[in-house]
């Protein structure tokens, strides 16, 4: 961030309250009757192009809540890449931090820097070997079943199985462990907890849920800067609604809503 303590200057109304490091990637969607053999080339019907990646979405659906955010990121400096920055603006998202380079495989990297600021960590993808600093330097742990199998070993279909999956993480150091369970909701475990708690979310028809994980992590990373004394368990029915929200329309980030579309008591 900018240095501080400028004369005249609002540093208070500039400063990000939600700063991702993450991906930023060009989805190119085609839409097939079904998936080509090894090979083979089949007729697509529709075709579109859209914004993700983990780390973006997740920025994106904290902004849409009203989140002042930044968005630490490299993309290519080609037309993806310039298109990319202008959604990133069009979101009112900052773009100091999102880099371009003339690199055209540029990898990304997470960083947790122990720097008194609150930190969600997302491990996806994740890897089995994941430097055990990740789960003691991170407040807030949050996974999915997928992530939870390959960081623990054990199986993850179930919130009794989340459950399991959530102390053995805790074990390895975790501050604040949170499980996503798609329509089961989550279940949570803290330190101050003894015991992990299922948080289901209502039924809704689910038409797309792709991205719906980015959702819920964004809408996390909203509530714990902008209402960090609210109890974790209420954050956490709160970003359950609005997963629900984006996974009842199609697409990743254009599936996310907006606060002005959310109804009143979630802020
Ligand atoms: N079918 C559904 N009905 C209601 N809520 C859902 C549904 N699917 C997902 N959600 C909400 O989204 C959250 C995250 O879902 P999930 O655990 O499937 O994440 P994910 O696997 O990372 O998602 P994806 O990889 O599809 O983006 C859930 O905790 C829940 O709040
Ligand atoms: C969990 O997230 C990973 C990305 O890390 C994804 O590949 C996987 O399909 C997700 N699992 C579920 C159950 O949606």
């Amino acid at each position: 961030m900018a240095a501080s303590g400028e004369p005249g200057r609002q540093w208070q109304e500039e400063v990000a309250a939600v700063v991702v490091v993450g991906s930023c990637m060009t989805d190119l969607v085609s839409l097939t009757s079904r998936l080509p053999k090894t090979g083979e080339t089949i007729h697509g019907h529709k075709f579109f192009i859209g914004f993700g990646g983990k780390g973006a979405n997740q920025c994106v659906q904290a902004a849409r809540l009203g989140a002042k955010t930044s968005m630490v990121c490299k993309v290519g400096k080609d037309s993806f890449g310039n298109d990319y920055i202008e959604n990133l603006k069009q979101n009112d998202i900052s773009t100091e931090f999102a880099y371009q380079t003339q690199d055209a495989a540029t990898g990304t990297a997470s960083i947790i820097v122990n720097n008194e600021v609150k930190t969600l960590f997302n491990p996806a993808p994740a890897v089995a070997d994941l430097d055990p600093r990740f789960y003691t330097l991170s407040d807030v742990f949050c996974c999915n079943e997928t992530e939870a199998e390959i960081l623990t070993g054990l199986k993850v279909h179930s919130p009794a199985d989340a459950t399991r999956a959530a102390l053995l993480l805790k074990g390895k150091g975790c501050h604040v462990v949170i499980i996503t369970l798609g329509a089961e909701g989550c279940v949570m475990l803290s330190k101050t907890e003894p015991m992990p708690k299922h948080i289901p979310t209502e039924k809704v028809k689910a038409v797309d849920t792709t991205g719906a994980g980015d959702s819920f992590v964004g809408a996390l990373a909203f509530y714990l800067a902008y209402y960090p004394n609210l109890p974790l368990e209420e954050m956490l029915r709160r970003s359950n609604f609005i997963a629900a929200v984006s996974v009842q329309a199609t697409g990743t980030q254009s599936s996310y809503p907006y606060k002005k579309d959310l109804p009143r008591d979630l802020f």
